[in-house]
């Protein structure tokens, strides 16, 4: 078993270059199976997501290499629309595997995803949108056998929550289908622009994606492209509370300043200095950062679910009581006994409310990664604490975090991976 050791305690002083995006590299790599030829994905994170991704790829026919950062997805022999139980449970993802497999061969059999156990996570949505467009989905042996005997028609999707998986299932699904889309209340996280702006380019005709209505008219077929994947947003948040918490000075390079305003201006509340110079974030800690009186996390442009773990580490230790509430998961409070492990003052109510009394310090512990947003806030409440931590469980934070310990070491934090 893999353990990250932290050795908190030490300001942070340093540079890091920002991952792409694991939630627009996903769904992006599922549509490039849409694609008849070689679709070239540039600036694709090597994470485990990821390679689950490409196994999924290599299972339905595809040829996929990868070289550095940029994964070649040569679809024209894919012939499955088929994917083993194994794969699907591999991360939750998968499941945007569908919309992309009805629209290339009008069926798909998969089984419900795998991923962070943080909610229920149904795929109601998914499915309803998929009927509504004429696919009959049958549920036999624990698959769902999903058909569309006479194609997949465009129509109106109302969702009921504007979920980003199943807005993506949906652009996936009726890019090439008969007539036209119209999906509202549609997500829109800058991950769903990158799905689109890669939809687009091969050919499709979608308007409207980052705002909440989004139309779609019949494309012929896609053709390959090549297509560089976002900067994780999330990632960079990490890397900013990380900073918040163990204080100093952090540089990110390669962000994209829209895509984090949703998280900057709590910072500034914490009394952090955040400044853009084009592509570059830098962020500034005073001694002691301030509580935040009152967060919720809500759809984007809201203050994103996946930053919630991470500004909770950092506000263990701010200067007062701090209310963050968990509008989007149900069960996103996993890593809540954890940081009490490290001296953390946080008490939740009925799983959504968390009240943080800010200590003046926490101190290491040995502490388990509980899902991957969580494992890394025990690493952002290691830095800022006294003594070591040993975090376990750490594959968690390889499903979504780059060269996790060589970036936090650039930034000056003394991090080793032990086996
Ligand atoms: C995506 O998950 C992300 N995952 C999540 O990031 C992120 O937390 C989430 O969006 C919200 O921003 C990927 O992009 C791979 P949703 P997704 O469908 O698509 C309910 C991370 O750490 N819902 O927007 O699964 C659902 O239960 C991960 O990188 C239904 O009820 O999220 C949840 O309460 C974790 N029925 C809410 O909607 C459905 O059919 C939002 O889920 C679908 C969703």
């Amino acid at each position: 078993m893999k353990n990250i050791v932290i050795n908190g305690g030490r300001k942070l002083d340093g540079s890091v270059s920002l991952q792409g995006s694991k939630n627009s590299a996903l769904p992006i790599l599922a549509a490039s199976a849409m694609v008849n030829g070689i679709s070239v994905i540039h600036n694709c994170p090597d994470l485990t997501d990821i390679s689950a991704a490409i196994k999924i790829l290599r299972y339905i026919g595809c040829k996929v290499k990868r070289e550095g950062n940029t994964v070649i997805v040569d679809a024209s022999c894919a012939g499955r629309f088929d994917i083993p139980e194994k794969l699907m449970r591999e991360m939750r993802s998968s499941i945007v595997f569908l919309g992309a497999l009805v629209s290339r061969f009008g069926r798909g059999s998969v089984t419900p995803p795998g991923g962070c156990e943080i909610g229920l996570r149904p795929i109601d949505l998914h499915l309803s949108a998929l009927q509504r467009m004429g696919v009959v989905i049958e549920e036999k042996n624990g698959r769902l056998e999903c058909n569309a005997p006479c194609g997949v028609r465009g129509c109106h999707i109302s969702l009921a929550f504007p979920s980003v998986g199943a807005t993506e299932n949906i652009l996936l699904a009726c890019v090439t289908a008969k007539g036209e889309t119209v999906i509202t209340n549609a997500a829109r996280e800058p991950e769903i622009v990158d799905l689109a702006d890669f939809l687009n380019r091969c050919g499709a005709r979608i308007r409207g994606a980052g705002q909440s209505v989004i139309h779609i008219s019949p494309a012929k077929e896609l053709v390959p492209v090549e297509h560089t994947i976002i900067p994780d947003r999330i990632i960079a948040s990490t890397y900013m509370a990380c900073a918040a918490a163990a204080g100093g000075a952090v540089s990110v390079k390669g962000v994209i300043r829209e895509h984090l305003m949703p998280v900057t201006g709590i910072f500034e509340t914490a009394g952090c200095n955040v400044m853009f110079s084009g592509r570059e974030l830098i962020v500034r800690v005073p001694r002691r950062i301030s509580r935040i009186r009152y967060l919720r996390t809500m759809p984007y442009p809201g203050f994103p679910t996946d930053a919630q773990a991470v500004v909770m580490a950092m506000l263990a230790t701010a200067n007062g009581t701090s209310v963050i509430t968990e509008k989007i998961f149900e069960n996103r409070f996993r890593h809540v006994p954890e940081l009490s492990k490290m001296g953390a003052d946080i008490r939740t109510e009925n799983g959504c409310v968390a009240v943080v009394e800010g200590v003046e310090r926490l101190r290491g512990a040995k502490v388990t990664a509980t899902d991957l947003r969580g494992g890394c806030a025990l690493a952002v409440a290691a830095l800022g604490a006294e003594g070591e931590t040993v975090i376990d469980s750490i594959h968690h934070i390889d499903r979504g975090c780059e060269n996790f310990e060589l970036c936090l070491t650039q930034l000056g934090a003394d991090v080793k991976r032990i086996q």
